[in-house]
């Protein structure tokens, strides 16, 4: 395989060399490889869907199926792929809107580790998913903004009416609901009447990254203020063709106020300055350590084919540690 550095704060591109497949790969090698440089390109290996499925689990297990997800809103929520509930479409896959940078899940405790991402058709224009390390970007933030973010925490808080919790959390039980929400630590409070779930999380917006021990900014900010902005700007009505006008999730300080716009705008400065566009080749794939490093996608163009897959969970050596203490 050849080795070529993607950006000047992390990733690498790992390229095939002639006739290589994944099963050449050393699974140790591609491992410190993750470890050091947080996010891996793979491109000009033999993939398809099966490949994808079987390349990805010799890194990651407990795959998730999205339960709990934040972005099961109607027509942009994520379809399975076959009948395998962890290999996934991406958010808004029919629409056209840009993604800003985000963690993924990070409205519950215990995110995935690890996202995969595979170019099962890869746009010829637009649509690029984008990547920026959040090491770097909290170190690059002006210092009022470093310090809002260290002293606050954040208040995620979800409104889920009857309909939409038991597609969330993929159950019509409430009890197991309410044990799900539990076990990730978030607060839920079942209203009975009309049958709706109002959720909230507190979190620090920040994460110490475990290896480097740096500080990274990785929360889900940035998107949910925009999906807020977009509901109750009347964006949603205008281009999704809905007359909801309340965001199904957004994101406070810690006390449940808001966050100034100021400090957004300056976070979404600092990361547009830092941000690497991954430009899809067909069979591209992508591994993405979510504890430190944010994706999002650029606006894609109608007309255009995209379909890029996803699938998430954590270290297969974790669970092995876990299981051997
Ligand atoms: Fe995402």
């Amino acid at each position: 395989m050849k080795t070529e550095t993607l950006h000047p704060s992390f990733g690498i591109l790992v390229q095939a060399d002639k006739g290589e497949q994944f099963k050449d790969l050393s699974i140790q090698e591609i491992e410190s490889l993750f470890k050091e440089h947080r996010t891996i390109l793979f491109r000009g290996f033999e993939t398809d869907i099966s490949r994808f499925k079987a390349f990805t689990q010799q890194f990651t297990s407990e795959f998730s199926d999205y339960k709990g997800g934040g972005s099961r809103w109607k027509m942009i929520d994520r379809k399975s792929v076959g009948n395998d509930k962890t290999v996934m479409t991406t958010t808004g896959a029919n629409q056209s809107f840009e993604i800003p940078l985000h963690g993924e899940m990070y409205y519950m405790d215990s995110p995935p580790e690890h996202i995969w991402f595979y170019g099962d058709v890869a746009p010829t224009e637009g649509g690029q998913t984008t990547i920026c390390d959040g090491i770097t970007l909290f170190e690059n933030l002006e210092e009022e903004v470093q310090s809002f973010f260290l002293n606050n925490q954040i208040q995620y808080q979800r409104f889920l009416p009857d309909g939409v919790w038991q597609d969330t959390f993929l159950t019509k039980d409430v009890e197991e609901a309410k044990a799900f929400l539990a076990s990730k630590k978030n607060n839920a409070v079942y209203d009975a009447t009309d049958k709706s779930f109002k959720v909230t999380y507190n979190c620090h917006p920040l994460v110490e990254h475990t290896l480097s021990r740096k500080r990274a900014f990785i929360n889900n900010i940035l998107y949910i203020y925009m999906a807020e902005w977009a509901f109750t700007s009347g964006w949603i009505k205008g281009h999704l063709n809905d007359t909801t006008t309340q965001s199904p999730i957004v994101v406070r300080q810690g006390d449940g106020s808001k966050i100034p716009y100021s400090i957004i705008e300056s976070v979404m400065k600092t990361a547009a300055k830092i941000t690497y566009n991954i430009d899809w080749q067909q069979g591209d794939l992508a591994m993405i350590d979510n504890t430190s490093v944010l994706h999002g996608r650029r606006e894609t163009v109608d007309g255009v084919p995209r379909n890029i897959l996803v699938r998430m969970g954590d270290p297969v050596h974790k669970n092995q540690v876990a299981a051997s203490v």
